[in-house]
């Protein structure tokens, strides 16, 4: 029978170098929280996925708990990595399996990448498979101390090198393939004889002594990891431009790539053009031939349909506009549904918050908004129907209708409508 694959992830250091408020894991990288990238790029067949929590265990209960195949284990103190690994031993079968351990902090670490090492580990019949990498500047990280023969020999943490071993380029990316037979039998043999008097993951690397192998990434960029505030922002640049390409390769044009922010899982489709200063927030959503920007903020939930336009100075939250629908200047659409064909002129405003409850904004096909309009929500307008420049309208307009004025009502009607010649 096929080895099952069970991952751990290591989420419970108190991200000192961080300086932050909560769990380092769950800050916030294009959208997404650090343990998140950490948990898509797991291999889909994993059996389960433990979460090693500390002190802040209940946050990532609550934000993970949800997750298909997510469980939890404590470790009480964070007495280091090897520590935390022990903290979820029960929960790892005792063969059988391979144990794929990631870190939480290395969120750059690609699905595939995870695969051929665990493919690497399988064909060799090793019990440990450390993924290393070549970089520039290895400091803070463990080093790779292989002998003359290049054999790998184990892992030496920055704070126990001596002289000689600072300069060693190769470092442990953070992640290692274990057999679960050897991780059982090997992790209590661990001990916390160095520098930081801390439990070392890296220590199984010599434990397991000829059964160790290091798979070298192709990509040392994957290693990175997420120990203080400016890693974080190269964690940034490179995610984003690894979002980029994909959106590119699918044929969404950026005339200036270095200035549009696209977080995490947005979908753009084919012939839409992103133009500068545009931020495209988790959870939106553009269809082709859309056109987005300059300075346009799309939100969680935004939704354009093929051929929308979303111009300047304009945001869009939890609405959707239909096909060729255009809100072309200082707009705020929240919580609206835009039918197609709709003008929305400049400066329309949503007001979807009467101060408790957020409410929805529903516009028709076809309607024409005149400049300046406000939509007190909950309020609904029907097809065809035009409302006037400055109109405040608090309540439904019927198809085909104009409604002008403060608050608005039908032309014609009451309201007698001066007119410039
Ligand atoms: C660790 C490795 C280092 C490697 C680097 C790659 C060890 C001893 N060192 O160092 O060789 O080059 O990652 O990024 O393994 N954690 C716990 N419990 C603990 C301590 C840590 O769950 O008691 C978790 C942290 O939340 C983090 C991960 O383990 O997600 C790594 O811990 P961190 O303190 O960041 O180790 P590094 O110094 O980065
Ligand atoms: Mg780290």
């Amino acid at each position: 029978m096929a080895r099952a694959v069970v991952a751990v992830v290591l989420a419970a250091g108190e991200g000192k170098r961080m300086r932050t408020q909560g769990p380092k894991v769950l800050v916030d990288l294009l959208g997404r929280p650090l343990l998140w990238h950490v948990l898509a790029a797991l291999p889909a067949n994993c059996r389960k996925r433990i979460v090693v929590g500390g002190r802040t265990l209940a946050q990532l209960r609550d934000i993970f708990g949800a997750e298909r195949g997510v469980e939890f284990a404590r470790q009480a103190k964070p007495l280091g990595t090897a520590h935390a690994v022990r903290s979820a031993l029960k929960q790892v079968p005792a063969k059988g399996a391979d144990v794929l351990i990631v870190c939480g902090d290395a969120p750059l670490i690609r699905r595939e990448t995870l695969e051929a090492a665990l493919a690497a580990h399988r064909r060799t019949g090793a019990d440990v498979t450390v993924l290393s990498a070549k970089v520039a500047d290895p400091t803070g990280l463990g080093r790779i101390i292989r002998g003359s023969d290049g054999r790998l020999l184990r892992i030496v943490e920055q704070k126990d090198c001596s002289a000689d071993q600072l300069r060693i380029s190769e470092i442990n990316a953070g992640q290692f393939v274990v057999r679960a037979e050897a991780l059982h039998r090997l992790l209590p043999q661990v001990g916390r004889n160095n520098a930081q008097r801390e439990y070392y993951l890296t220590d199984l690397v010599a434990l397991a002594g000829a059964k160790a192998q290091a798979f070298l990434l192709a990509d040392a960029e994957e290693a990175r990891g997420v120990n203080q505030p400016d890693e974080l922002d190269a964690a940034r640049r490179l995610l984003q431009a690894r979002i980029l390409h994909r959106l590119r390769a699918g044929g969404v044009i950026i005339p200036a790539p270095e200035h549009v922010v696209v977080e995490s899982g947005v979908e753009v489709g084919e012939g839409t053009v992103l133009h500068p200063f545009v931020v495209l927030r988790s959870g939106a959503t553009i269809a082709a031939r859309c056109s987005v920007g300059p300075c346009a903020v799309l939100r969680k939930g935004a939704r354009l349909d093929e051929g929308a336009r979303v111009g300047n100075f304009v945001e869009v939250k939890a609405s959707r506009l239909g096909q060729r629908a255009k809100v072309l200047h200082l707009s705020y659409l929240g919580d609206a549904d835009v039918g197609a064909d709709v003008n929305v002129g400049a400066g329309t405003i949503t007001a979807n918050f009467d101060g408790v409850a957020k409410h929805r904004t529903r516009i028709g096909a076809g309607v024409s908004v005149g400049a300046g309009t406000i939509f007190v929500a909950p309020v609904k307008v029907a097809d065809k129907a035009r409302t006037g420049a400055g109109a405040v309208v608090t309540r439904d307009i019927g198809r085909g209708a104009t409604v002008v004025g403060v608050p608005a009502r039908p032309l014609g009607a009451k309201t007698k409508v001066r007119r410039h010649k």
